[in-house]
């Protein structure tokens, strides 16, 4: 007779993180430790975000992953690097009922088996391994009763993915470079909820669904190697600017939000092209929705949109209010109108709806 065996699964949800304050260069890139620090906006996870379940039994007789139903390798470092730590921190687990009872000592010979997907369009250049880590490390924590706290569970999923320790909190994020040769304080806190600040709406417009030419881990790495603007942002600038973005959120001051975050992404891009050979990550869509946003900011007075651009095209548009965001809305349909041939997609993200206007 088949001896008796068993699965003990747990899944989780984790929403993705766009940076205001961006992350760019590493001084550790083994531990990834960033060389400033940053905050970010965690979306709404109805839009963008990664599921995960994590499961383990006797009967696995060897670590695998599945992404978006294809299996792909846990061999890369990143992965080996958050499952050893988990490990490291597992803790006895007993379920009765299911006739479960893991010692602490069981959790190194168990394998495990990870399935992950995302909610959101891969096709569309917006699939982040922010989302995916984050929610990686902490269904693992849950599976293997791991006592430690998000932010301390931040400083694991960092070392799969920089951004990913800033989505294991909602709202405002800030991932603290810390000091320590270990990384151990290198870990992202809360500093605010999502209910801080919840007439925001962002919206992200989808520019090109093509996948970007230089990654975000050797594009930064070529930074740190030749781009002089590289050291003055992340000594001289982003110090400094932390603290104007930490104000900013605390106070619901728009204006200042909207000024700091634009100045930042510009910045971020400028490094791009200060880096030897210089990474375009902007195509010329991505251009005109900064001229488009900036004209409107300035005919109004004050700002009413902020955009922000990751390692790639497309927009991060953060509106003010709802009604913000319908006149932004309009203004994106006016200047790329679906008949037109710039390849632009607009998803309305902190609503229920997800608006897929053209191309
Ligand atoms: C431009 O976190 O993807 O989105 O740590 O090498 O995995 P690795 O890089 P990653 O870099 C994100 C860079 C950014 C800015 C940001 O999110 O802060």
């Amino acid at each position: 007779m088949a001896e008796k065996t068993w699965v003990r699964m747990v899944t989780a949800q984790t929403p993705t993180n766009i940076a205001v304050i961006k992350y760019w260069g590493k001084r550790d890139e083994t531990l990834i430790l960033p060389v400033n620090d940053s905050i970010s906006v965690t979306l709404d996870p109805a839009h963008l975000c990664t599921t995960t379940t994590v499961a383990v039994s006797p009967s696995f007789d060897q670590d695998r992953m599945w992404l978006n139903g294809k299996e792909i390798s846990l061999s890369g470092g990143r992965y080996q690097n958050c499952l050893r730590e988990i490990r490291a921190r597992a803790c006895a687990v007993e379920d009765k009922e299911k006739g479960i009872k893991i010692a602490k000592k069981d959790w190194e010979k168990l394998h495990l088996h990870v399935a992950s997907y995302n909610n959101f369009p891969t096709a569309a250049g917006l699939a982040s391994s922010a989302a995916g880590f984050a929610c990686l490390v902490f269904a693992l924590a849950k599976l293997m009763n791991a006592k430690e706290d998000n932010s301390e569970l931040s400083a694991i999923a960092r070392q799969g993915s920089g951004s990913a320790c800033r989505s294991l909190f909602g709202g405002f994020v800030k991932w603290i470079m810390g000091k320590a040769e270990d990384g151990s304080d290198s870990l992202a806190v809360q500093l605010v909820d999502e209910k801080h600040w919840d007439e925001l709406v962002i919206i992200i417009a989808v520019v090109s669904s093509r996948q970007k030419e230089t990654s975000s881990t050797t594009g930064m790495r070529d930074s740190v190697e030749t781009s002089l603007l590289l050291q003055h942002r992340a000594k001289e600038v982003v110090p400094k600017r932390i603290k104007q973005m930490e104000e900013a959120i605390k106070n619901r001051d728009f204006g200042s939000f909207a000024q700091l975050s634009c100045a930042d992404s510009n910045q971020f891009h400028a490094v791009c092209l200060d880096t030897c050979p210089p990474i375009f990550y902007m195509n010329d869509t991505s251009h005109r929705i900064i001229s488009c946003v900036e004209k409107w900011n300035c005919s109004e007075g004050t700002p009413q949109v902020a955009y922000t651009f990751d390692a790639g095209p497309n927009a991060v548009l953060i509106a003010h209010n709802r009604k913000a965001a319908t006149q932004l809305m309009q203004k994106l349909l006016f200047c790329f109108p679906p008949s037109s041939d710039a390849d632009l997609n607009s998803y309305v993200i902190g609503d229920k709806s997800i608006l897929k206007d053209a191309g």
